[in-house]
């Protein structure tokens, strides 16, 4: 195991599947107790007994983020259950596709909620704790880590509303920075290119069929690559911050 997280304690968003679940178990590789959140219970308790498996300690929280008051509870939890919290990966988030005009507004509420309110819920009620932990961690730095998107930096015809989610964690990204530096509260960007996960599994299969013909012949990163790009950006020295990493397949064009 890679000590360089020893006695810290990180919240993962979006556990219990793809990006997120990888970036748990390298966290808890790297040496973090890990609060694993998302809604689906079995698959964050089956990932906590793996972590636990390989002598790392996870407990899991079952939450809707996009409820206030569960974003809340989960983050209180953590503290309560690990005893600090020292990193937030702001991870859970859903992609719906297709034109503005033939959109039904479910899918815009639902990405938003997400996408944008959890975050904003589960950063508020974790940076006190945040701010706490920089203080007294051996460490002295925290960090928060949200995951945009290459759709954060290049809007296209059919993504308009997830790219308007991902430009808008761009841009909360930026002005909390600002905020919490003097508090030694590093806060970072991670922009993925394709993944293989499961974020197309809910699309309708005229949608999914579509993504596959753009996609058509491309290497997908795997959530793990994007795990490794978290790592380094929380286990810079303080003086250090790594504020944006933007990882790209390889042959992905945009
Ligand atoms: N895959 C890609 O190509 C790609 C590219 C760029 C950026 N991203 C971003 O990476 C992040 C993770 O996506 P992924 O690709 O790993 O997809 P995924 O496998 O579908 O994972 C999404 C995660 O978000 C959680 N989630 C969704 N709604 C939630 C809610 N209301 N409350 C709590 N958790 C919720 C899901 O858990 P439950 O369903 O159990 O709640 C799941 O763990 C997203 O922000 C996505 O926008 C993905």
């Amino acid at each position: 195991m890679d000590p360089h997280l020893d006695g810290t304690v990180a919240l993962i968003t979006g556990a219990s599947s793809g990006i997120g679940e990888a970036t748990a178990v390298a966290l808890a590789e790297a040496g973090a107790a890990v609060a694993l959140v998302a809604r689906r219970r079995d698959r964050l308790d089956e990932l906590a007994e793996r972590i636990a498996a390989s002598g790392g300690s996870a407990v899991a929280i079952e939450a809707d983020i996009a409820d206030r008051d569960q974003a809340e509870a989960a983050v209180q939890r953590a503290v309560s259950e690990l005893g600090r919290v020292d990193i937030v990966v702001n991870n859970a988030g859903l992609m719906r596709i297709g034109p503005v005009a033939d959109a039904d507004p479910v899918d815009w509420d639902q990405m938003l909620s997400v996408n944008v309110q959890g975050l904003l819920y589960v950063t508020r009620a974790a940076l006190p704790h945040l701010i706490q932990a920089a203080a007294d961690a051996p460490r002295h730095v925290a960090d928060v880590v949200n995951i945009s998107s290459t759709g954060g930096r290049v809007a296209r015809p059919g993504t308009a509303v997830y790219s308007l989610t991902k430009f808008g964690i761009g841009a909360f990204s930026e002005a909390v920075r600002q905020e919490v530096l003097g508090q030694r509260v590093r806060v970072g960007l991670v922009e993925p290119g394709t993944v293989q996960t499961e974020i197309t599994a809910h699309l309708p299969p005229e949608d999914r069929a579509a993504l596959d013909r753009r996609n058509a012949g491309m290497v997908k990163l795997e959530p793990s690559d994007i795990a490794d790009a978290v790592v380094f950006m929380v286990t810079r020295d303080r003086r250090v911050a790594v504020n944006e990493i933007l990882v790209r397949a390889a042959e992905q064009t945009w």
